[in-house]
Parts: structure tokens; sequence; C-alpha cells
């Protein structure tokens, strides 16, 4: 039986490989068309290197030049030694086109909904059914939305996991004067075909093994990564906290599923941080920052991901910066407007 693995490149782009049982994963990838950079096969150049983020594998030869113990401690790894112990995500330092990866995949989806979960905020469903196989993505990553009657695209986090019938749902933050914005308002009707291209982005899960805590911290739409990775993460006793970050406590959007995580994981926590609260408001107010536990970050290893507004994002890294909380891995999304 193989594994899939998917091959993650620093231009964003990633491709889905199958990995038979036994075979090398450089030897994989040039099999399915993508020429990863190789030298002596034989894993004493280091060409080949990469890194893998999430999965089991093991290595035959790997030299003492080619990657220290430190490296292989980072789950530093030559493609041209590795094999597969179970589905994994591989990183690579260089960009897809070095090794003539092609394009991403283009499909087309029909629109089966279009709802507003709050006054600035709509969950788009989209039918992706027609094809054929399964889309693959990692939970945490976006597909790229080409706006229809346009050559302009906005780029969207799936708010699920992976799904056998392929249905598809992104959460979105309606901006009256955006491209998107206006569509989706005006123009959006159910039945539409609308072309999509996935799966992009590095903001994904990692391996975490020893079940390390992990913060996953949202502003605003930026929850959507977090919805993907919670219904892709298998139930467990691991420490979650979700903190969720608007302005008004109205723009809180899919309560009901989030409180369901509770279900899943025994010890998962909901931090919902409203700026601009109502009066009535019971709960955590002004930003996230101010509501982060600084001892219980440094009591233990843990993973963070921030997902949304830039300045959310620097506000975090600051206050891990300013309080020397080191302990952590950190990873984010910024959601910069697309070029
Ligand atoms: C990797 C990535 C993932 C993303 N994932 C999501 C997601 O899951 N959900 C989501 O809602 N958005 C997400 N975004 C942002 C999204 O791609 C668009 O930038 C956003 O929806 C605005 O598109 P628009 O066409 O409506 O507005 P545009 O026509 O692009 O912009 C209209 C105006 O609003 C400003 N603007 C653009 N973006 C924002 C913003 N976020 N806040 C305030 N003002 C803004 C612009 O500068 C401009 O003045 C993501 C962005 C990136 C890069
Ligand atoms: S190609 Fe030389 S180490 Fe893999």
């Amino acid at each position: 039986m193989g594994h899939s693995a998917a091959l993650n490149f620093a231009d964003g782009k990633t491709f889905f490989i199958d990995v038979q049982e036994q075979e090398f994963l450089l030897d994989a990838a040039v099999r399915q068309g993508i020429t990863l950079p190789l030298d002596c096969r034989e894993g004493v150049c280091a060409t080949c290197q990469g890194r893998c983020d999430a999965g089991q594998y093991e290595q035959d030869y790997v030299d003492e030049d080619a990657l220290t113990e430190q490296d292989l401690a980072d789950r530093k790894i030559l493609a041209c030694q590795t094999r597969l112990k179970s589905n994994a995500a591989f990183y690579f330092d260089h960009a897809s086109s070095f090794c003539q990866a092609g394009e991403a995949l283009k499909i087309e989806a029909i629109v089966t909904d279009l709802e507003w979960v709050s006054d600035e905020t709509v969950l788009l469903k989209l039918d992706a059914s027609q094809h054929s196989a399964q889309i693959q993505f990692l939970a945490g990553q976006y597909a790229r939305i080409y706006i229809p009657e346009t050559h302009e695209y906005r780029a969207y986090s799936f708010a699920h996991a992976p799904q056998a019938n392929n249905q598809l749902q992104f959460l979105i933050r309606y901006l009256p004067e955006g491209l998107m914005g206006r569509f989706l308002k005006s123009h959006c009707q159910i039945g539409q075909s609308i072309e999509l291209e996935i799966p992009f982005g590095s903001f994904y899960l990692r391996e975490n093994e020893a079940k390390r805590p992990r913060y996953f911290i949202a502003g605003g739409t930026g929850l959507s990564a977090f919805l993907s990775m919670l219904d892709q993460m298998p139930a467990s006793d691991q420490i979650i906290h979700l903190y969720y970050a608007v302005r008004h406590e109205e723009h809180l959007c899919e309560q009901a599923r989030i409180h369901s995580y509770t279900k899943k994981f025994s010890r998962f926590e909901y931090h919902p941080v409203i700026s601009q609260p109502s009066e009535h408001w019971q709960g955590l107010k002004g930003y996230v920052q101010e509501h982060l536990e600084t001892e219980q970050l440094h009591a233990h290893h843990f993973e963070m991901y921030v997902c949304g507004p830039p300045t959310l994002v620097e506000a975090i890294k600051s206050h891990l910066a300013d309080h020397q909380i080191e302990n952590g891995e950190f990873f984010s999304e910024k959601f910069i407007a697309a070029a």
C-alpha cells in the first residue's frame, strides 16, 4: 500500500503525489513529472534537501556532511533517501518552477449557497463534484477564486477538511468596495460556475506527535483556516486554544460549529475576544495578546498558528518577543490583498 505526499514549494504551490511502498520520495516525484533538483542520488550532496512538516518517514543513508544531527532533529530530509511510513507533507525551499512541476490545478465549481453568517461575512458553498478525483489540500491552505467576468482572483482559505464529495466552503469577509465583495453582494447566483485554482500556501498543520499545546489565533475570517484544521485533526485530549478576534460580538460566525469541537477535543478552550463590544458583552474584551497566558506559554513547548490581518500577526509576534517567549513554533498567514 502506498502513501500520499504533499510537496510544498517556496512559491506557495503544492503538488500531491503517490509514493509506493519502499519507493524513494525523489523517484516518486520524478515518476509523476516533478523533477526535484538532484545530483548524487546517494545521500551525499544534499541537492535534494527538504523538510518534512507532517507525517512519518525513514531515511536510508544520510551523509554527515549533507545533514547535521540538528538538521535531522529539525526533520530535514534528503528526498533521494526518504521512504514514507504514512501520508506526509514536505517543504522545499525553492520555487516549484525549479522542477518543472507545472501549474496548480484549475477546477470549475458550482455555487450552491451564499449564506450571510453575519452582516459582514459570507459562507460561500461550492459543489466541485464534477471534478472526478477527490480535491486534495492540506488543512489551512487556500484556493484562488476567480471573480467571474474578470481576470482577477482572490485568495480564500478552505473552511473545512478535504471531503470525498468535493463540497467546498469559504468564509469571506464582505468589503462593500471590494471586487469580490461587489460580486458576492450583487452578481453571484446559485447555480453559477466559478473557476478556482488549488491548492496554495505553507500555512498548514505541522507534525505534533508530542501533542504539544496548540494555540490557534484568528482575526475575523482568519477563522476559516482553523475550521479546516480542527475538522482535519483526529479527536484527542491535546490542549487546544482557539482565540477568535472580531470588532463586535455580532460578527462572531460559526459558533455552533466551534462549540461542537468541545465534544471532539476534551481539552478544547474557546476564547472569543471583542475589541469594540456592546455593554451586554460578558466575555473577553480588547485584543488577543492582552489575554494570552504568558506563564502558560512559558511552561510548555507549544505550537502557535495565527491567521488574519497583518496587524494581528505583528501584534502577536511582538507580544511573544516582548515576553521572551521562545519555546514555541510560530506559523502565520497574513490576509494581504492580492496583487
Ligand atoms: C493567503 C490568503 C488567504 C486569505 N484567506 C481569506 C479568507 O479565508 N477569508 C477572507 O475573507 N479573506 C481572505 N483573504 C483576503 C482576500 O484574499 C481578499 O484580499 C479580501 O477578501 C478582499 O477582496 P475584495 O476583492 O473584496 O477587495 P479588494 O478589491 O481586493 O479591495 C478593496 C479595498 O479593501 C482593502 N482591503 C483588502 N483586503 C482587506 C482586508 N482584509 N481588510 C480590510 N481592507 C481590505 C483594499 O486595500 C482595497 O482598498 C486571504 C488573503 C490571502 C493572501
Ligand atoms: S541527490 Fe544528492 S543527496 Fe539526494
